[in-house]
Parts: C-alpha cells; structure tokens; sequence
C-alpha cells in the first residue's frame, strides 16, 4: 500500500459488520442441522478462510459479497477433521473445535495459525472442554479431540479469553442441563455470538461479574441474524480523522462499544458528539493533540485491538504517552515501524514510552499483524512524503474494503496489484533485446 500525506479527513462513513463476531458466529451454525442467514457479514480474507473451512467439513455456502448476505447449510455437514492449509491461516478456525465436539463428538484439527502477537496458547480451550468430558490427544502439530457426551459444567476461567468463552458457550449449547462460566468474556463479539445461539432455541443469561449460564437444548434450529458493526474499523476511521484533524461522522454506531477510547480520544482534545440514544458519533479534532497513556484491558476497557493504531495518533501528539499493552506478550512489533517513519518510541517488554514528534516522515515499513497494518497506515497519512507499507495481506485479513472508505474520505492511498507489476516486470523483460554475448 502506498500512502500520501493526505488532508485532513471529512464525511461520513458507515462501518461494516465485525470480523470477529462473524467468525464466532459462523462456528457457532454447526450446532444446526439446516439453511442460516448471516446478514452484514464483511468481505475480509479471514471470512473468506471461515467459508473454505466449513465448507471443508461439508456446509454449501453461497456468499452475496455486494449485499453482505451469507447463506450457509449445515445440512450435510459430515466432517470433524479441518483442513491444516485453512487452520493455519487464522486464529479464528480454533473456534469450530466447541462446535464440532459438540455436534459430532470428535474434532481433528491442527494447530491455529494467526497475528503473531504473542504465543497464543490454548490451554484454556482444552482445560475447559476437558472439564465438559472431552479427551484430547496430539500427534505432533494435530489435535484429536473426543468426547462421548459433553456434560454441563460450573466452568471458571483464570482470564476472560475471548475465544475459550466462546468455545464454552457452543460446547454447552447441545448439553442437557445448565453451564456456567465464570469470569467470562463479555466483548461484544461474545454478546453476538450469545444473541445468535440464543435464537437457536438455547436459554443463555448474561449476569453480574461476567458470568454467562447457558441453558442446552437438544436439537438446536438455523437463524437469520445480522452482526453488530465493527467496533475497530470504527476505531480506525476515528483515529484517521483525528490524525489528519479532520471532521468525521459515524451513523448508527453505539458508543458503548468504544466508551474507553473515546473517552482517551476526549482526553487529547478532540471533540466527541454522541446522537440520540448513544448512537452517531461525530469526531471534530484538535489541531493540538495532547498525548495520553493508557492499558489495554477486557471489554469494557481499551481494546487491545486498538492499541497499535491509536499509537499512532501519540507519535505526533504533544507530550509523553505510556502505553501497557496488557491482554497480549508480543503486541508491539509496529513501534520498530514506526520509528523507522522518525516516531520517538522506546519499548520495554509491554510498554511504550512515546514522545511526540512534529512531523513524520515516509518509509517503507513491514506490517506483521492486522492491527500493526492500521496504525503504519495511520501514520502514513501525516506522514511528509510517501509510506510503502508491505503486510498488506494483514491488512486484507482483517478490513473490508476500508481503504476505499478513507479515499472517499481525502485520504491518498494506494493499493499496488503486485501480481501484476511482476507480470509487466516479466513483459518487459521479454521484449528487451537479448544480448548476443
Ligand atoms: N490465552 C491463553 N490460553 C488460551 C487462550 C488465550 O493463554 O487458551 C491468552 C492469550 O495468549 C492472550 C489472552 O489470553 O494473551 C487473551 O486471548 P483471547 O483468548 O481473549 O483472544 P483470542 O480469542 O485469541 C480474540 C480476537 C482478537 C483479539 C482478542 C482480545 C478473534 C478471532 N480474535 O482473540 O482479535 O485481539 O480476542 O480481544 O475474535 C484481531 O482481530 O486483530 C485480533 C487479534
């Protein structure tokens, strides 16, 4: 992606439905035997990889990609075993192993693959299904999961981890009887997923200290549903219109999605709107950033997903910002980046001490993780010059068509076919004389 220092950023701009809330709920249709709608689901490569993995385990799958409309049925959906290439390609694939063990009593899968932003174990997928009544075995890379009937369960987690939650939640939507999970997590990509399985027919409650009670049911019906909009392509169209001191306006998006972040963004000075209701939020920027510090936490509290693109916005603010990225070990691999661009940015083990600069300048840099690819995009738009960043399938994995978005916006961005600037590479050299030596 080439990027330009634009001007400062003005409109409007819908969001598209969330990444991660699609995935979880797309797993989460194996636990039905018929034809589901999926409504505002994003065109981004990680939901692209989710349709060849179920539709290795035998779901038909048709996706309208102009009206965000995924029609998904899980019919004949026969197989356990997922495809190690699809496994590899993101974290997310972990999340069919409650499903399948649920709905077949077996899965088979390999070890995810993913942003690499720390080890990423799973531990606590496998020590909480095992508590439900399943066996796991590794050969190697594989895992091979077993379970004769999985049982209702008192289930405490020792984090609020995202995707064991949500691998709980499916494992206990065909039990008979009641789970509960305690110290579970409550981002709203969870209270998606729990909004879709509960129109399954399964009984799910939501109560106080994050505990989630999910009531079984035996045979569990397909849905129509529509996924909640993404709360960190919001994120990122906030931040690029700070950035730039711009003006922006987001409709229909809820401000409990983002009360933290927003309430950092108030902190430098810009200005937040809130419509009627909670909903519409207009960012009219300063042109004189404050910078401010903060930790990355569970929902409700910043999301660790906007950790790297709202460091950005601190490498130009005026002053000193410490960030403690707390949820994930190796989260910071875009503070090198960003330092080639001139960011003032010193990083021990977790935290960011970050001194702001009066001016970037364009470098090519390397995004390593989805969310590293936002905040080199960021920067790349106050940058002097011109930014090359490379990574951009992170970028494709995590964001739909956002690019176009913030063009229409004012930003200058490009997105180079490299494919094809190999093939003219190649046609030139063809029709260069060959040398007679
Ligand atoms: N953890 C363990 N063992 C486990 C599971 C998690 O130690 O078995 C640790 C992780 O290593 C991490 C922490 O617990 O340090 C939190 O991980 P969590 O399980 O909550 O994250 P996840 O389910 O793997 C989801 C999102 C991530 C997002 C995190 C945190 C999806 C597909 N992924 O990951 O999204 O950062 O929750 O909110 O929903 C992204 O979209 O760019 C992304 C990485």
């Amino acid at each position: 992606m080439v990027i330009k220092k634009s001007p400062p950023l003005e409109g409007e701009a819908k969001v598209n439905g969330s990444k991660n809330a699609a995935l979880a709920i797309m797993a989460s249709l194996l636990l039905t035997s018929g034809r589901s709608i999926i409504k505002n689901v994003p065109n981004s490569a990680d939901i692209r990889h989710m349709i060849m993995l179920l539709q290795g385990l035998g779901c038909e799958i048709s996706f309208a990609v102009e009206q965000n409309e995924l029609m998904v049925d899980t019919t004949h959906a026969s197989s356990w075993c997922v495809d190690t290439t699809v496994m590899k390609k993101m974290r997310a694939s972990l999340l069919v192993m409650g499903p399948l063990l649920a709905r077949f009593g077996r899965v088979q899968l390999s070890l995810p693959g993913g942003c690499a932003i720390g080890s990423r174990p799973i531990n606590y997928h496998l020590n909480n299904l095992k508590k439900m009544g399943a066996n796991f075995i590794f050969e190697g890379d594989i895992v091979l999961g077993h379970a004769t009937a999985l049982k209702p369960q008192r289930l405490v987690l020792e984090y609020p981890s995202v995707g064991t939650t949500e691998n709980c939640i499916m494992a206990s939507a065909l039990t008979d009887g009641t789970t509960t999970i305690i110290n579970a997590s409550v981002e709203p990509e969870v209270i998606d997923l729990i909004s879709a399985v509960k129109k399954m027919g399964v009984a799910i409650e939501v109560l106080p200290a994050n505990t989630i009670v999910i009531t079984g049911k035996k045979k569990l019906d397909p849905i129509i549903h529509t996924i909640i909009p993404d709360r960190l392509e919001a994120g990122a169209l906030l931040l690029a219109g700070a950035i730039t001191s711009g003006k922006l306006y987001i409709p229909d998006f809820s401000e409990h999605f983002l009360d933290v972040f927003l309430l950092k963004l108030k902190e430098m000075g810009h200005a937040i709107t809130v419509g009627l209701n909670g909903k519409g939020i207009m960012l009219t920027s300063t042109r004189y950033p404050k910078a401010v510090s903060f930790k990355t936490a569970p929902f409700p509290g910043f999301p660790t997903d906007l950790q790297a693109p709202m460091m950005a916005l601190q490498t130009v603010a005026q002053g000193t910002a410490l960030i403690e990225e707390a949820v994930f070990e190796n989260r910071m691999s875009h503070a090198d980046e960003l330092q080639k661009m001139g960011a003032f940015v010193e990083v021990t083990k977790n935290t960011a001490f970050i001194t702001g600069v009066s001016s970037l300048q364009g470098a090519v840099v390397s995004a390593t993780d989805i969310r590293a690819s936002c905040s080199l995009l960021l920067a790349g738009l106050v940058a002097e010059g011109t930014t090359t960043m490379y990574g951009l399938d992170h970028w494709q994995r995590g964001y739909d068509s956002l690019e176009a978005k913030l063009v229409q916006l004012g930003a200058s961005l490009t997105i180079i076919d490299e494919c094809a600037q190999q093939q003219m590479i190649d046609t030139t050299k063809k029709n260069q004389p060959t040398s007679i030596l």
